[in-house]
């Protein structure tokens, strides 16, 4: 039986008079792709920010695993095993990947190991960094400055920096935004990966690149879920053929 890692009901957010997320009851099930499309302002960064706790919503509930986050704050989602990257790249361009790993570490470090003597625990965030690293292609990079790299490989980082926190779930803002051809394949192979041991959602413009990633996919339109399930059904529904994919090439 598919197992509901997160799930959101009837979850509003409001920016003054504008509805940003409105009503949106959602499940996700563990070790699933799901992604999300829509057209520009349909409201996709904003449920992310929800789910990561970056924004409070209006109204509705978000469970992780049964248990209510809503109105948890960033760090506690995070060390609940929520990661998130951003549609900005969010790294500091001083630090090299390494350390920038290494502070995502340190970070998000679970509260049950501040029973660790910090030898233990200097280790443990020096493993997970370098494991992080490993896994999203960056070893050969460890010194290198993060401002130094390529913009594909600063995106790579973003989602190293992300794996740090150990996280199950991963919420993904368009890991692929501004890449080139080549560099996008080589974050599709990433997330390819990823999909193996983890649950991701994934927003993104690239349709190529979510038909070959994504399970399961949700379309937005003015804050609201016009349509959600296997990406077969959405490839075949009118409605969204009508509303979405009619007009991607106006969507960037
Ligand atoms: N902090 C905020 N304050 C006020 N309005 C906001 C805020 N964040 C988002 N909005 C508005 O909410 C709507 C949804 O924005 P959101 O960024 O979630 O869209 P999106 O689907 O991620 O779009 P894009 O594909 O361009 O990234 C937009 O009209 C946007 O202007
Ligand atoms: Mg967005």
């Amino acid at each position: 039986m598919t197992e509901i890692i997160l799930r959101t009901e009837r979850l509003n957010k409001n920016f003054g008079g504008l509805i940003a997320a409105n009503n949106i009851s959602l499940s996700f099930e563990r070790g699933r792709v799901h992604a999300i499309i829509g057209p520009n302002g349909a409201g996709k960064t904003t449920l992310i920010n929800l789910l990561s706790g970056d924004l409070l919503p209006s109204d509705g509930t978000i469970l992780f695993k049964d248990r209510d986050i809503t109105t948890l704050p960033p760090h506690k989602i995070s060390q609940l095993g929520i990661g998130r990257s951003y549609q900005k790249t969010n790294i500091f361009p001083t630090f090299s990947c390494y350390e920038n790993c290494w502070v995502a570490a340190q970070s998000r470090l679970k509260t049950s190991m501040h029973f660790f003597r910090p030898a233990i625990r200097l280790r443990s965030v020096q493993e997970r960094a370098e494991r992080a690293l490993d896994l999203c292609g960056l070893s050969h990079r460890s010194a290198c400055l993060a401002s130094a790299m390529s913009y594909g490989e600063q995106r790579q980082l973003e989602i190293g920096m992300m794996l740090a926190t150990e996280p199950e779930l991963l919420l993904l803002d368009e890991p692929l935004a501004g890449m080139g051809s080549e560099e996008s394949l080589q974050v599709i192979d990433l997330l390819q990966r990823l999909a193996k041991n983890h649950t991701l959602i994934l927003i993104e413009h690239d349709m190529d690149a979510v038909f070959a990633i994504a399970e399961q996919l949700t379309v937005m339109v003015n804050g609201r879920v016009l349509e959600t399930g296997t990406v077969e059904q959405i490839r075949n529904s009118q409605a969204v053929q009508e509303v979405y994919l009619g007009a991607e090439e106006e969507t960037s």
